[in-house]
Protein backbone atom coordinates (compact mmCIF):
# COMPACT_ATOMS: atom_id res chain seq x y z
CA UNK A 1 0.00 0.00 0.00
CA UNK A 2 1.40 3.62 -0.31
CA UNK A 3 2.14 6.03 2.66
CA UNK A 4 3.62 8.58 3.70
CA UNK A 5 6.31 7.65 6.37
CA UNK A 6 9.99 8.60 7.71
CA UNK A 7 13.12 5.97 8.19
CA UNK A 8 13.93 7.61 11.11
CA UNK A 9 12.02 11.02 12.99
CA UNK A 10 13.85 13.90 11.72
CA UNK A 11 13.01 17.54 9.44
CA UNK A 12 10.59 17.61 6.73
CA UNK A 13 13.32 15.67 3.84
CA UNK A 14 12.89 12.60 5.82
CA UNK A 15 9.54 12.16 4.69
CA UNK A 16 9.13 9.21 2.09
CA UNK A 17 6.12 8.55 -0.36
CA UNK A 18 6.24 5.12 -0.83
CA UNK A 19 4.89 0.89 -1.02
CA UNK A 20 4.85 -0.74 2.68
CA UNK A 21 3.31 -3.70 3.30
CA UNK A 22 -0.35 -3.99 4.24
CA UNK A 23 -1.22 -3.75 8.24
CA UNK A 24 -2.22 -6.67 10.09
CA UNK A 25 -5.13 -5.81 12.34
CA UNK A 26 -4.73 -7.73 16.00
CA UNK A 27 -7.41 -8.87 17.79
CA UNK A 28 -9.13 -5.91 18.66
CA UNK A 29 -8.02 -3.87 16.14
CA UNK A 30 -10.16 -2.74 12.89
CA UNK A 31 -9.24 -2.26 9.16
CA UNK A 32 -9.50 0.87 8.03
CA UNK A 33 -9.47 2.06 4.29
CA UNK A 34 -8.09 5.74 4.41
CA UNK A 35 -10.29 8.14 2.60
CA UNK A 36 -8.79 11.08 4.33
CA UNK A 37 -6.04 12.36 7.22
CA UNK A 38 -5.41 16.27 8.21
CA UNK A 39 -2.23 17.80 9.41
CA UNK A 40 -1.83 18.83 12.69
CA UNK A 41 0.82 20.86 14.48
CA UNK A 42 1.42 17.73 16.63
CA UNK A 43 2.03 15.43 13.53
CA UNK A 44 5.61 17.76 12.80
CA UNK A 45 7.22 17.58 16.66
CA UNK A 46 5.89 13.79 16.10
CA UNK A 47 7.98 13.33 12.95
CA UNK A 48 10.99 15.68 14.27
CA UNK A 49 11.01 14.20 17.84
CA UNK A 50 9.97 17.00 19.52
CA UNK A 51 7.43 15.48 20.89
CA UNK A 52 9.04 12.49 22.70
CA UNK A 53 6.77 9.05 21.99
CA UNK A 54 7.34 5.37 20.92
CA UNK A 55 7.16 5.01 16.98
CA UNK A 56 7.72 1.94 15.35
CA UNK A 57 10.48 2.48 12.23
CA UNK A 58 9.66 3.02 9.12
CA UNK A 59 7.02 5.24 11.03
CA UNK A 60 3.81 6.60 9.30
CA UNK A 61 2.74 9.26 10.12
CA UNK A 62 -0.52 10.88 11.02
CA UNK A 63 -2.90 11.58 13.94
CA UNK A 64 -6.33 11.56 12.08
CA UNK A 65 -8.37 9.95 9.33
CA UNK A 66 -11.93 9.41 8.19
CA UNK A 67 -12.14 6.22 6.25
CA UNK A 68 -14.12 3.03 5.61
CA UNK A 69 -14.47 -0.64 8.09
CA UNK A 70 -12.89 -3.26 5.85
CA UNK A 71 -12.92 -5.78 9.09
CA UNK A 72 -14.12 -5.39 12.64
CA UNK A 73 -13.31 -7.74 15.40
CA UNK A 74 -16.43 -9.90 16.61
CA UNK A 75 -18.10 -8.20 19.78
CA UNK A 76 -17.95 -4.27 18.52
CA UNK A 77 -20.70 -2.59 16.86
CA UNK A 78 -18.48 -1.33 13.70
CA UNK A 79 -19.36 -3.01 10.70
CA UNK A 80 -17.69 -3.42 7.27
CA UNK A 81 -18.13 -0.65 4.99
CA UNK A 82 -19.47 2.03 7.53
CA UNK A 83 -17.73 5.01 8.08
CA UNK A 84 -15.38 5.84 10.86
CA UNK A 85 -12.85 8.65 12.30
CA UNK A 86 -9.93 8.31 14.47
CA UNK A 87 -8.09 11.09 16.25
CA UNK A 88 -5.76 8.92 17.87
CA UNK A 89 -3.03 7.27 15.64
CA UNK A 90 0.84 7.88 15.19
CA UNK A 91 2.07 7.64 18.95
CA UNK A 92 2.32 5.49 21.96
CA UNK A 93 3.70 2.69 19.82
CA UNK A 94 0.66 2.99 16.99
CA UNK A 95 1.35 3.60 12.99
CA UNK A 96 0.33 6.63 12.32
CA UNK A 97 -2.80 7.59 9.39
CA UNK A 98 -0.90 9.07 6.59
CA UNK A 99 -1.81 5.43 4.09
CA UNK A 100 -3.96 3.33 1.79
CA UNK A 101 -4.80 1.28 5.27
CA UNK A 102 -4.51 1.72 8.71
CA UNK A 103 -4.61 -0.43 12.20
CA UNK A 104 -6.73 1.04 14.50
CA UNK A 105 -8.09 -0.15 17.79
CA UNK A 106 -11.63 -0.74 17.95
CA UNK A 107 -11.91 1.51 21.01
CA UNK A 108 -10.37 4.64 19.39
CA UNK A 109 -12.66 4.36 16.13
CA UNK A 110 -16.07 5.92 16.06
CA UNK A 111 -18.90 5.85 13.60
CA UNK A 112 -19.06 9.14 11.19
CA UNK A 113 -22.24 10.77 11.65
CA UNK A 114 -25.16 9.56 9.70
CA UNK A 115 -25.33 11.26 6.05
CA UNK A 116 -21.24 11.48 5.49
CA UNK A 117 -19.34 8.94 2.80
CA UNK A 118 -16.12 8.46 3.32
CA UNK A 119 -14.90 10.32 -0.12
CA UNK A 120 -16.88 13.65 0.13
CA UNK A 121 -16.51 16.97 0.85
CA UNK A 122 -18.13 16.09 4.30
CA UNK A 123 -15.73 13.51 5.18
CA UNK A 124 -12.76 16.17 4.20
CA UNK A 125 -14.70 18.43 6.80
CA UNK A 126 -15.06 15.81 9.68
CA UNK A 127 -11.69 15.32 9.50
CA UNK A 128 -10.41 18.69 9.27
CA UNK A 129 -12.28 19.27 13.01
CA UNK A 130 -11.43 15.61 14.18
CA UNK A 131 -8.63 17.32 16.56
CA UNK A 132 -9.23 20.78 17.50
CA UNK A 133 -13.13 19.89 18.08
CA UNK A 134 -11.54 17.04 20.15
CA UNK A 135 -9.50 19.14 21.86
CA UNK A 136 -11.90 22.20 22.23
CA UNK A 137 -14.61 19.28 23.87
CA UNK A 138 -11.83 17.99 26.12
CA UNK A 139 -10.86 21.22 27.03
CA UNK A 140 -14.15 22.60 28.18
CA UNK A 141 -15.99 19.50 29.31
CA UNK A 142 -13.42 17.14 30.69
CA UNK A 143 -10.81 19.37 32.12
CA UNK A 144 -12.31 23.13 32.54
CA UNK A 145 -15.82 22.45 34.12
CA UNK A 146 -17.32 24.73 31.99
CA UNK A 147 -20.97 25.32 33.28
CA UNK A 148 -23.84 27.31 31.39
CA UNK A 149 -23.76 31.27 32.31
CA UNK A 150 -19.97 30.92 32.51
CA UNK A 151 -18.18 33.75 31.16
CA UNK A 152 -14.96 32.35 29.06
CA UNK A 153 -12.27 34.12 27.51
CA UNK A 154 -10.89 32.86 24.45
CA UNK A 155 -7.21 33.53 22.97
CA UNK A 156 -7.14 32.52 19.85
CA UNK A 157 -10.48 32.78 18.67
CA UNK A 158 -9.73 32.25 14.91
CA UNK A 159 -7.61 29.08 15.29
CA UNK A 160 -8.71 25.79 14.35
CA UNK A 161 -8.89 25.14 18.15
CA UNK A 162 -10.15 28.29 19.28
CA UNK A 163 -13.46 28.61 16.94
CA UNK A 164 -14.24 24.87 17.69
CA UNK A 165 -14.17 26.14 21.78
CA UNK A 166 -16.27 29.36 20.86
CA UNK A 167 -18.64 27.82 19.15
CA UNK A 168 -19.19 24.36 22.31
CA UNK A 169 -18.90 27.15 24.82
CA UNK A 170 -21.83 29.42 22.88
CA UNK A 171 -23.78 25.74 22.84
CA UNK A 172 -23.10 25.12 26.33
CA UNK A 173 -24.82 28.81 27.34
CA UNK A 174 -21.41 30.61 28.17
CA UNK A 175 -20.66 33.87 27.60
CA UNK A 176 -17.83 34.40 25.20
CA UNK A 177 -15.11 37.27 24.94
CA UNK A 178 -12.41 35.94 22.17
CA UNK A 179 -9.40 37.95 20.75
CA UNK A 180 -8.13 37.49 17.21
CA UNK A 181 -6.62 39.50 14.48
CA UNK A 182 -9.37 41.97 13.37
CA UNK A 183 -9.21 40.75 10.12
CA UNK A 184 -10.85 37.83 11.62
CA UNK A 185 -13.39 39.55 13.70
CA UNK A 186 -16.71 38.82 12.04
CA UNK A 187 -15.78 34.79 11.48
CA UNK A 188 -15.29 35.01 15.75
CA UNK A 189 -18.57 36.82 16.23
CA UNK A 190 -20.18 34.22 13.93
CA UNK A 191 -18.91 31.55 15.86
CA UNK A 192 -20.93 32.96 19.24
CA UNK A 193 -18.22 35.44 20.68
CA UNK A 194 -20.45 38.32 22.10
CA UNK A 195 -16.69 40.26 22.13
CA UNK A 196 -14.23 39.93 20.04
CA UNK A 197 -10.81 42.08 20.90
CA UNK A 198 -7.71 42.76 18.83
CA UNK A 199 -4.79 40.23 20.23
CA UNK A 200 -2.48 43.08 19.22
CA UNK A 201 -4.00 45.82 20.94
CA UNK A 202 -2.37 46.89 23.76
CA UNK A 203 -5.27 47.97 25.59
CA UNK A 204 -6.70 44.31 25.57
CA UNK A 205 -6.51 43.88 29.44
CA UNK A 206 -8.80 46.79 30.19
CA UNK A 207 -11.37 45.87 27.19
CA UNK A 208 -11.29 42.83 29.21
CA UNK A 209 -12.22 44.28 32.52
CA UNK A 210 -14.60 46.10 30.90
CA UNK A 211 -16.02 43.39 29.28
CA UNK A 212 -15.82 41.11 32.25
CA UNK A 213 -16.11 42.95 35.18
CA UNK A 214 -15.91 40.22 37.65
CA UNK A 215 -13.80 38.65 35.59
CA UNK A 216 -13.52 35.51 33.15
CA UNK A 217 -14.64 31.69 35.10
CA UNK A 218 -12.72 30.15 32.35
CA UNK A 219 -9.46 31.72 30.40
CA UNK A 220 -8.36 29.37 27.45
CA UNK A 221 -5.50 31.17 25.21
CA UNK A 222 -5.78 28.60 22.60
CA UNK A 223 -3.21 30.25 20.72
CA UNK A 224 -0.33 29.73 23.48
CA UNK A 225 0.09 33.48 24.29
CA UNK A 226 -0.07 33.47 28.18
CA UNK A 227 0.88 36.49 30.31
CA UNK A 228 0.73 36.15 33.80
CA UNK A 229 -0.57 39.45 34.87
CA UNK A 230 -3.45 39.03 32.38
CA UNK A 231 -4.14 35.78 34.27
CA UNK A 232 -3.97 37.46 37.58
CA UNK A 233 -5.78 40.37 36.66
CA UNK A 234 -8.68 38.58 34.24
CA UNK A 235 -9.73 35.77 36.52
CA UNK A 236 -12.56 35.48 38.75
CA UNK A 237 -12.53 33.57 41.74
CA UNK A 238 -11.97 29.71 41.40
CA UNK A 239 -11.37 30.39 37.71
CA UNK A 240 -9.81 28.06 35.92
CA UNK A 241 -6.89 28.64 33.08
CA UNK A 242 -6.15 25.90 30.41
CA UNK A 243 -3.18 25.95 29.00
CA UNK A 244 -2.76 23.63 25.73
CA UNK A 245 -0.21 25.49 23.94
CA UNK A 246 3.22 27.76 24.87
CA UNK A 247 4.11 30.09 22.82
CA UNK A 248 6.75 31.40 25.25
CA UNK A 249 7.51 28.47 27.74
CA UNK A 250 9.16 30.60 30.23
CA UNK A 251 6.20 33.08 31.09
CA UNK A 252 6.39 34.18 34.49
CA UNK A 253 3.08 33.48 36.42
CA UNK A 254 2.38 35.73 39.88
CA UNK A 255 1.23 32.24 41.80
CA UNK A 256 0.30 34.20 44.72
CA UNK A 257 -1.87 36.54 43.34
CA UNK A 258 -4.16 33.08 41.79
CA UNK A 259 -3.88 30.75 44.61
CA UNK A 260 -4.94 32.97 46.90
CA UNK A 261 -8.14 33.12 44.26
CA UNK A 262 -8.28 29.55 44.02
CA UNK A 263 -7.23 29.77 40.63
CA UNK A 264 -6.58 26.47 38.97
CA UNK A 265 -3.83 26.05 36.16
CA UNK A 266 -4.78 22.91 34.06
CA UNK A 267 -2.53 21.82 31.22
CA UNK A 268 -3.68 18.82 28.82
CA UNK A 269 -2.40 17.18 25.79
CA UNK A 270 -4.46 15.05 23.57
CA UNK A 271 -1.58 12.83 23.88
CA UNK A 272 -2.66 11.54 27.38
CA UNK A 273 -6.00 11.49 26.74
CA UNK A 274 -7.61 7.75 27.65
CA UNK A 275 -9.39 6.20 25.16
CA UNK A 276 -12.38 6.21 27.10
CA UNK A 277 -12.13 10.20 27.09
CA UNK A 278 -11.90 10.11 23.66
CA UNK A 279 -14.41 8.04 23.13
CA UNK A 280 -16.74 10.34 25.55
CA UNK A 281 -15.85 13.32 23.05
CA UNK A 282 -16.65 11.71 20.42
CA UNK A 283 -19.82 10.74 20.98
CA UNK A 284 -20.98 14.24 22.92
CA UNK A 285 -19.26 16.05 19.30
CA UNK A 286 -21.27 13.90 17.11
CA UNK A 287 -24.52 16.28 16.85
CA UNK A 288 -21.79 18.87 16.01
CA UNK A 289 -20.20 17.10 13.26
CA UNK A 290 -23.23 16.07 11.09
CA UNK A 291 -23.19 17.21 8.17
CA UNK A 292 -23.79 20.76 7.45
CA UNK A 293 -26.50 19.92 5.00
CA UNK A 294 -28.11 18.20 8.04
CA UNK A 295 -30.08 21.58 8.98
CA UNK A 296 -29.17 23.43 12.28
CA UNK A 297 -28.61 21.85 15.48
CA UNK A 298 -32.18 20.92 17.57
CA UNK A 299 -33.04 21.55 21.07
CA UNK A 300 -31.68 17.73 21.76
CA UNK A 301 -28.61 18.08 20.77
CA UNK A 302 -27.49 20.88 23.09
CA UNK A 303 -24.57 19.64 25.83
CA UNK A 304 -26.20 21.37 28.69
CA UNK A 305 -29.68 22.36 29.74
CA UNK A 306 -29.21 25.63 28.88
CA UNK A 307 -32.17 27.65 26.86
CA UNK A 308 -32.50 27.35 23.55
CA UNK A 309 -29.31 26.09 21.30
CA UNK A 310 -27.25 28.66 19.96
CA UNK A 311 -27.23 28.62 15.81
CA UNK A 312 -23.29 28.87 16.34
CA UNK A 313 -23.43 25.00 17.38
CA UNK A 314 -22.49 23.32 14.30
CA UNK A 315 -18.93 23.21 13.69
CA UNK A 316 -17.05 24.74 10.86
CA UNK A 317 -13.74 24.68 9.67
CA UNK A 318 -11.68 26.27 7.21
CA UNK A 319 -9.69 23.87 4.67
CA UNK A 320 -6.73 25.63 3.44
CA UNK A 321 -6.09 22.84 0.77
CA UNK A 322 -6.90 19.35 -0.32
CA UNK A 323 -3.73 17.48 -1.52
CA UNK A 324 -2.69 14.09 -2.74
CA UNK A 325 -1.19 12.01 0.02
CA UNK A 326 2.05 12.15 -1.89
CA UNK A 327 2.56 15.67 -1.61
CA UNK A 328 2.97 15.00 2.71
CA UNK A 329 6.12 16.46 2.57
CA UNK A 330 4.92 19.74 1.09
CA UNK A 331 2.04 19.79 3.78
CA UNK A 332 4.66 19.46 6.85
CA UNK A 333 6.97 22.36 5.02
CA UNK A 334 3.86 24.82 4.63
CA UNK A 335 2.69 23.82 8.43
CA UNK A 336 5.95 24.51 9.52
CA UNK A 337 6.72 27.93 7.88
CA UNK A 338 2.96 29.27 8.92
CA UNK A 339 2.34 29.74 5.29
CA UNK A 340 -1.63 28.08 5.98
CA UNK A 341 -4.38 29.39 7.91
CA UNK A 342 -6.84 26.77 7.94
CA UNK A 343 -6.45 22.90 7.64
CA UNK A 344 -5.01 21.00 5.34
CA UNK A 345 -6.59 17.64 4.20
CA UNK A 346 -4.67 15.15 2.29
CA UNK A 347 -6.19 12.15 0.24
CA UNK A 348 -4.68 8.58 -0.80
N1 LIG B 1 -2.63 20.44 24.01
C1 LIG B 1 -3.26 19.84 23.02
O1 LIG B 1 -3.77 18.72 23.16
C2 LIG B 1 -3.39 20.55 21.69
C3 LIG B 1 -4.32 20.09 20.75
C4 LIG B 1 -4.45 20.80 19.55
C5 LIG B 1 -3.62 21.89 19.29
N2 LIG B 1 -2.70 22.25 20.22
C6 LIG B 1 -1.82 23.42 20.00
O2 LIG B 1 -2.66 24.56 20.06
C7 LIG B 1 -2.11 25.61 19.27
C8 LIG B 1 -3.20 26.17 18.39
O3 LIG B 1 -3.60 25.21 17.44
P1 LIG B 1 -4.55 25.62 16.25
O4 LIG B 1 -4.67 24.44 15.36
O5 LIG B 1 -5.77 26.26 16.75
O6 LIG B 1 -3.63 26.73 15.53
P2 LIG B 1 -4.10 27.87 14.51
O7 LIG B 1 -5.25 27.41 13.70
O8 LIG B 1 -2.86 28.32 13.82
O9 LIG B 1 -4.65 29.03 15.46
C9 LIG B 1 -3.85 29.88 16.21
C10 LIG B 1 -4.58 31.21 16.25
O10 LIG B 1 -3.92 32.05 17.19
C11 LIG B 1 -3.87 33.34 16.64
N3 LIG B 1 -2.80 34.13 17.28
C12 LIG B 1 -1.56 34.38 16.82
N4 LIG B 1 -0.91 35.17 17.71
C13 LIG B 1 -1.75 35.38 18.74
C14 LIG B 1 -1.66 36.10 19.95
N5 LIG B 1 -0.55 36.78 20.30
N6 LIG B 1 -2.71 36.09 20.78
C15 LIG B 1 -3.85 35.44 20.47
N7 LIG B 1 -4.00 34.73 19.32
C16 LIG B 1 -2.96 34.72 18.47
C17 LIG B 1 -3.65 33.10 15.17
O11 LIG B 1 -4.01 34.26 14.45
P3 LIG B 1 -3.25 34.66 13.08
O12 LIG B 1 -3.77 33.72 12.04
O13 LIG B 1 -3.68 36.07 12.90
O14 LIG B 1 -1.77 34.51 13.34
C18 LIG B 1 -4.59 31.93 14.91
O15 LIG B 1 -5.90 32.36 14.60
C19 LIG B 1 -0.94 24.98 18.50
O16 LIG B 1 0.26 25.34 19.19
C20 LIG B 1 -1.16 23.48 18.62
O17 LIG B 1 0.03 22.75 18.57
C21 LIG B 1 -2.58 21.61 21.41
Amino acid sequence: MKAAFVNRLGGVEEIRYGDLPEPVPGPTDCLVEVAAVSLNPVDTFVRSGRFSTAVPLPFILGRDLVGTVVSAPPGTSLARGQTVWCDSLGYEGRQGSYAELAVVPADRLYPAPSGIEAHSTDAHRLVALAHPATTAWLGWFEHGRLVPGDTVFVGGGAGNVGNAAIRLAAAAGARIVASSHSRDFDTVRAAGAEVVLDYRDPDLPAACARAAPEGFDLVWDTSGHHDGEFLAEATAPGARVLITASAAPNTEVPLGRLYTKDVSLIGFVMSRTTADQLARAAKGLTPFLRPRAAGPLTRTDKTSATGTVSSAGALTTAIAEVLPLSEAARAHRMMETGEIRGRVVLTP
